[in-house]
């Protein structure tokens, strides 16, 4: 007679929106479909590490037939984005063994589909990655799970950005998540109208922001300005204008703000914004809760095929598969400066920053 699989699920890193609807696909398809058994680990590699699981069941969280997870926030397991479990990698893998789990699911951006993978190999777990983070940075999939939503709050945020920023003439700077990437910048800016967007990938010049505000100004009569600033900026190399010729105390946004109020050739009223963790927070959007059905799906139909360090990818609107080591040997994935995004951008009118040779 053949054993019902126990199946593990786990969340890691920073959280996000559509986490708990994965988490939902994977229980509905591996118990309707495959009648296996789905425990969630609570915290990552720490629940791991503590040998602790809970056994998630259809509809477990049922309150009069309406299930939250699909539009809950947040992950019901819990997560952690730190790596020092694993300084106890002998320990981590003893533990898994101790859970007697057939598989595991891992939920997690590149660096912890890095960590759990490298357990895998070494400790021959048969373990599927889902991409998830807000920056959107996992190579090999055109979107991660909750960056859709935080590209939507973010918009969202410039639409009331904007009109308090006309109704009093001012410059709203603000500065918004994604590490080392600017691909969260770069969308919510273009979805949400700012004039400026400054990400890591393209140095910038701030007299030419200020030129740029100028000309909105003079020449087309706008009164007020949004300035988009990804955290990962290097303030102060672009252009050779470092304002406090000092490692930078504050965060980027202000940085800005300060730079532009003392470079401008005009008085300007400015005013930062830093949307921090509002960035991961709130429901996820249809297009985050269709990709968590979709990956969710497919990792659970690669571990029934016996497959194993293999990602499952959003990629031309449909899943696939695809080896871990490839996408990590191309994590973090940046904004190329030239992409046609970029250019889309600059065609509506936006300053994005240029080449170094032309700043
Ligand atoms: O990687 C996701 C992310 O939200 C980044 O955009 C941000 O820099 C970081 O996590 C914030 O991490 P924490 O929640 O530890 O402050």
């Amino acid at each position: 007679m053949q054993t019902q699989k126990r199946l593990g699920i786990l969340t890691s890193g920073g959280d996000c929106p559509g986490l708990n609807a994965v988490i939902r696909a994977v229980v509905s398809h591996a118990t309707l479909t495959y009648d296996w058994q789905v425990y969630g680990i609570p915290y990552a590699t720490q629940g791991l590490l503590e040998r602790q699981m809970i056994p998630l069941h259809m509809h477990s969280f049922d309150l009069r037939g309406i299930d939250p997870l699909l539009s809950m926030g947040g992950t019901i397991l819990g997560t952690i984005n730190k790596g020092d479990t694993l300084n106890c990698i002998d320990q981590i893998l003893a533990s898994y063994q101790a859970l007697d789990l057939d598989a595991l699911i891992g939920i997690g951006g590149d660096g912890s589909i890095a960590i759990l993978n490298q357990l895998a190999l070494q400790g021959n777990w048969q373990f599927i990655a889902i991409p998830k983070t807000i920056d959107n940075d996992v190579a090999l999939t055109e979107r991660a799970i909750g960056f859709d939503t935080a590209v939507n709050t973010i918009t969202e945020a410039l639409n009331r950005l904007t009109f308090t920023a006309a109704s009093h003439d001012r410059v709203m700077v603000v500065e918004v998540m994604g590490r080392e990437a600017g691909h969260l910048a770069l969308h919510s800016g273009i979805a949400g109208g700012a004039d400026v967007i400054l990400i890591p990938e393209i140095p910038y010049s701030i007299q030419k922001v200020c030129r740029h505000l100028a000309e909105l100004r003079d020449r087309w009569h706008r009164r007020f300005a949004i300035i988009l600033v990804a955290e990962g900026i290097h303030p102060g190399e672009e252009d050779g204008i470092n304002l406090f010729n000092q490692k930078i105390a504050c965060g980027k946004g202000q940085y800005i703000a300060d730079c532009i109020a003392s470079c401008s050739s005009y008085p300007v009223d400015i005013r930062v914004s830093v949307l921090g963790h509002i960035q991961r927070g709130g429901i996820p959007s249809a297009l985050d809760r269709l990709m968590a059905a979709a990956l969710g799906k497919a990792a659970v139909d690669l571990i029934a095929k016996g497959q194993s360090s293999q990602m499952a990818a959003w990629q031309n609107g449909t899943v696939s598969a695809v080896p871990i080591e490839q996408v990590c040997a191309l994590s973090p994935l940046v904004v190329e400066p030239d992409s046609d995004l970029v250019q889309t951008a600059r065609s509506l009118g936006i300053y994005v920053g240029e080449l170094k040779n032309t700043l």
